[in-house]
């Protein structure tokens, strides 16, 4: 087989229904599905060069060396393309950039290994359908099996042990509801607990969290109800209870997982006073105090104006529903 350097960029995606509980750690097979956008110009670029000099994978990120947990993943990703590729014993050399800040809970990870599947199936001499990039994706981080599809985005749980049923799809193309995401950022440096030790604590510890996990397929079903229809008070009100009872869960896990920080409450309440004031516009919030906010063009905005108007929302992005992964130039 011959290896070639391939590059690829794969977007953000962020969750309207979540994914927070895995019924297998080691294949990131989650306990519930979840329905995702993903969001145009933030997301992360991987460059991979295969290298028969090498005998281990090196990676740096933002041109900072990876080791530790955060290799292992990426090892685990990788071995799924090599087994793909005949088995080779071929490492690479592997540049990452994020063009979001890392680890602050807005999904850098999902971005980062779905151009990792991406790219590394290029490298290999893989032809991959969006199906099987899902999947290898899924093994570096839950939710990068949603970056690579664009527009809105299922990803089901399955119900085999070996993952095989568990990949994302699309279920409305880009188009279909141009909606915009206003983000306003919030807080500084790393999160204090990683998603996949923080899932772990709030299944074993939360009463919240099954009730939780029960609720999800009813609202899967109302979200997609609600965005077939363009309904978006259906969608407000789906969206924000996924998120909000998800808290819940999180704030009731022994010990405590509060990620809100007082301008996230404040970005909440504008919110919900600018939905009531007519203004078309919802929030929803991941392992992290950053809120982000959907709304219809017409309402953007005025949205993006209050959030930048609120203390502690240090910098506000304003983006849109975008494609997936795809293949760049690898310079
Ligand atoms: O894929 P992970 O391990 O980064 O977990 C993502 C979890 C949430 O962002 C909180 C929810 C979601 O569905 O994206």
């Amino acid at each position: 087989m011959s290896f070639c350097r391939a590059a690829a960029f794969a977007p953000i995606n962020i969750a309207l229904i979540k994914y927070w509980g895995k019924r297998d750690s080691d294949l990131n097979l989650p306990r519930a599905s979840s329905l995702s956008v993903c969001l145009a110009e933030l997301g992360s670029l991987s460059v991979i060069a295969p290298s028969e000099a090498l005998t281990n994978n090196v990676m740096v990120l933002n041109d900072k060396p990876i080791d530790g947990l955060g290799l292992l993943k990426v090892a685990r990703v990788m071995r799924a393309i090599r087994g793909l590729a005949d088995g080779t014993e071929t490492r690479a050399g592997i540049r990452g950039v994020n063009t979001v800040p890392t680890g602050q809970g807005l999904a850098s990870s999902a971005s980062a290994f779905a151009a990792l599947a991406k790219a590394g199936c290029a490298a290999y001499g893989i032809e991959a359908d969006d199906q099987l990039l899902s999947k290898i994706a899924r093994l570096g981080s839950g939710s990068a099996a949603r970056s690579i599809h664009g527009g809105w985005v299922v990803w089901h749980r399955g119900e085999r042990d070996d993952g095989y049923d568990s990949f994302a799809e699309q279920v409305f193309p880009v188009d279909h509801w141009p909606l915009r995401a206003v983000i306003a950022h919030i807080g500084h440096g790393h999160k204090k607990v990683p998603s996949t030790e923080g899932m772990r604590l709030c299944a074993e510890t939360s009463p919240y969290y099954e009730p939780w996990i029960e609720s999800c397929e009813q609202d899967l079903a109302d979200c997609i109800t609600a965005v077939r229809e363009k309904n978006f008070l259906a969608l407000a009100e789906v969206v924000e209870r996924n998120c909000l009872a998800m808290h819940a869960a999180m704030i009731a896990t022994r010990p405590a997982l509060l990620y809100w920080k007082p301008a996230t409450l404040a970005v909440i309440e504008v919110v919900r006073s600018l939905r009531d004031s007519g203004c078309q516009c919802l929030f929803t919030i991941d392992a992290g105090p950053s809120v982000i906010v959907f709304a219809t063009p017409d309402s953007a905005d005025q949205v993006t104006t209050a959030m930048a108007e609120i203390e502690g929302v240090s910098r506000v992005t304003r983006t849109m529903i975008t494609g997936g992964a795809h293949i760049v130039p690898d310079g």
